[in-house]
């Protein structure tokens, strides 16, 4: 059995240097290197003292939405401008107008204005289109026409003959801390098509900044942890313990509160859970289970539980990596899709909820997680497939974006032994047993 240990041990070497490869640093997701929300300021017009703008932020991120209770956008004005008026959003604070005298009350005198996203259901006399998501935006690969959002703002007092400048220091929270943008710089006008696509617009001038999310900078405790099963093995591998935190001591508690991102005076987001206690303590646990071992096929069932008493998860998404997906994949009750594997050997799956199905993760009750699962059918490259040396668990599990918590390779639910009556003496004995293995499994 050394040859099978010993494939074992360096497995496990393999998967925990890929793993600890990209949560020790703050580094961006190998998954998703391009991903990005953008935020666009179109100038489509000047006024005697100021200008008229399109701002727009889209999330290019593939699988990493933006959910309630939605973005604020905020930066610093570099001279002395006001908003005068806005549609499709609102500033939060309406700060010191005390100097304009005889006109209507500007929208906004901050300095720092920030900006929130009006609800579908306002009542604003003009809604420019793309606005009035509730601050949502839907991951790119998952809906591309929700996963943007815009809104229009009059921008004045800028004396006249307007030299104008853009904005500095542009924060998005989306919705809590994590996000770092750049400076928001001049580019290429924006164009757009009018009258069905036939004429085409030009904004006068054109500002862009991108914001890219670090788990590190939002400094959120891990929120996933991943078990395991197999049909070949009763051992379950659970989550490993304390992976989001770790439980208290008295074990006859049932519900416990989960801390959340470590910055409490960011906007009043109070990110705190309950959770049902549990050693892992991870508000969503996904579990991989082997179910069927067909000829040409194998089939695996998918479960996403939520262990928060008060939280349900709006539209969530969960991405794994497995080279399985290299072939054909049917999910059953969940919609997916496959991500570009950006040079990884390991192929990249996007599963989510079907809409008024199961888009929607509920609570935990009493006794009892709320859940989604499907089944996936994968049919099998007979060259790659194995059940040998947990070949067939997942290589890494994302929820809603975030890295969930592997078990550590040595606890996987490893293939039975043959028998323990057959005692391995000499090569040739190994060989046998390796081929009954691979009669038997694969
Ligand atoms: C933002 O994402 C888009 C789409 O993936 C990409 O074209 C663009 O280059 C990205 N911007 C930056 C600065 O990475
Ligand atoms: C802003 O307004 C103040 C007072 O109205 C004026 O003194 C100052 O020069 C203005 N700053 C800019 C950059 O226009
Ligand atoms: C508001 O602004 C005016 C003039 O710009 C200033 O005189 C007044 O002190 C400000 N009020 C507060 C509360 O900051
Ligand atoms: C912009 O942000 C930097 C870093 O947080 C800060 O030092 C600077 O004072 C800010 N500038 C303005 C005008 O707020
Ligand atoms: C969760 O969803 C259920 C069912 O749709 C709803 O009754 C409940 O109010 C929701 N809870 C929260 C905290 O959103
Ligand atoms: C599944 O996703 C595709 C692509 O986004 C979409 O067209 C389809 O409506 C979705 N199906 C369900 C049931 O949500
Ligand atoms: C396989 O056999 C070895 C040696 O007899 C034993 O230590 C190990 O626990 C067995 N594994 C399983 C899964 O039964």
């Amino acid at each position: 059995m050394g040859l099978f240990l010993s494939l074992e041990r360096s497995l496990a070497l393999m998967l925990i240097s890929l793993i600890a490869a990209c949560t020790l640093s703050d580094c961006y997701d190998p998954l998703d290197p391009n991903g990005n929300i953008t935020v666009t300021f179109d100038i489509n017009q000047w006024i005697p003292e100021g200008y008229v703008a399109r701002v727009t932020i889209q999330n290019y991120y593939q699988y990493r939405h933006v959910d309630k209770p939605g973005w604020k956008l905020g930066w610093t004005w570099a001279k002395n401008e006001t908003i005068l008026s806005m549609a499709g959003a609102f500033a939060t604070k309406q700060g010191n107008c005390s100097s304009f005298k005889f006109q209507t009350p500007p929208h906004s005198c901050e300095k720092s204005p920030v900006i929130a996203d009006l609800m579908p259901d306002a009542l604003s006399e003009n809604k420019p289109d793309g606005c009035c998501h509730g601050g949502l935006l839907a991951a790119w690969a998952i809906n591309p026409s929700k996963s943007f959002s815009s809104f229009e703002m009059t921008i004045g007092n800028l004396v006249t003959n307007p030299n104008v400048q853009a904005p500095i220091n542009l924060t998005l929270m989306a919705p809590g801390p994590g996000y770092t943008c750049d400076l928001i710089e001049d580019t290429d006008p924006s164009v757009y098509s009018d009258i069905g696509g036939k004429r085409q617009l030009q904004a006068y001038r054109t500002w862009k900044s991108t914001c890219t999310y670090s788990s590190f900078v939002a400094n959120q405790a891990p929120i996933c942890c991943v078990s395991l099963s197999t049909f070949y093995n009763p051992k379950i591998t659970s989550c490993p313990t304390c992976s989001c935190g770790c439980r208290e001591a008295d074990k006859n508690t049932v519900s416990c509160i989960r801390e959340g991102y470590s910055e409490p005076e960011s906007d009043s987001f109070d990110n705190n859970d309950i959770v049902q206690c549990t050693d892992h303590m991870c508000p969503v646990r996904i579990h991989w289970h082997i179910m069927t071992n067909y000829v040409t096929h194998w089939k695996v069932k998918l479960t996403i539980s939520n262990y928060n008493y008060e939280r349900n998860y709006s539209n969530w998404n969960v991405v794994i990596q497995h080279p399985g997906f290299s072939q054909s994949t049917t999910a059953y009750s969940f919609n997916s899709t496959m991500l570009p594997s950006f040079g990884f050997s390991d192929e990249v799956a996007l599963f989510w909820g079907i809409e008024y199905y199961n888009d929607e993760l509920l609570y935990a009750e009493e006794d009892k997680v709320g859940a989604v699962s499907t089944q996936i059918l994968l049919r099998k490259d007979l060259d790659s497939f194995t059940l040998r040396n947990g070949w067939a668990l997942p290589r890494r599990i994302y929820f809603n974006g975030e890295d969930c918590q592997m078990p550590l390779p040595d606890t996987f639910p490893m293939l039975p032994n043959v028998s323990s009556s057959l005692k391995p003496t000499n090569p040739v004995f190994l060989l046998c047993i390796y081929l009954t293995f691979k009669r038997l499994f694969t």
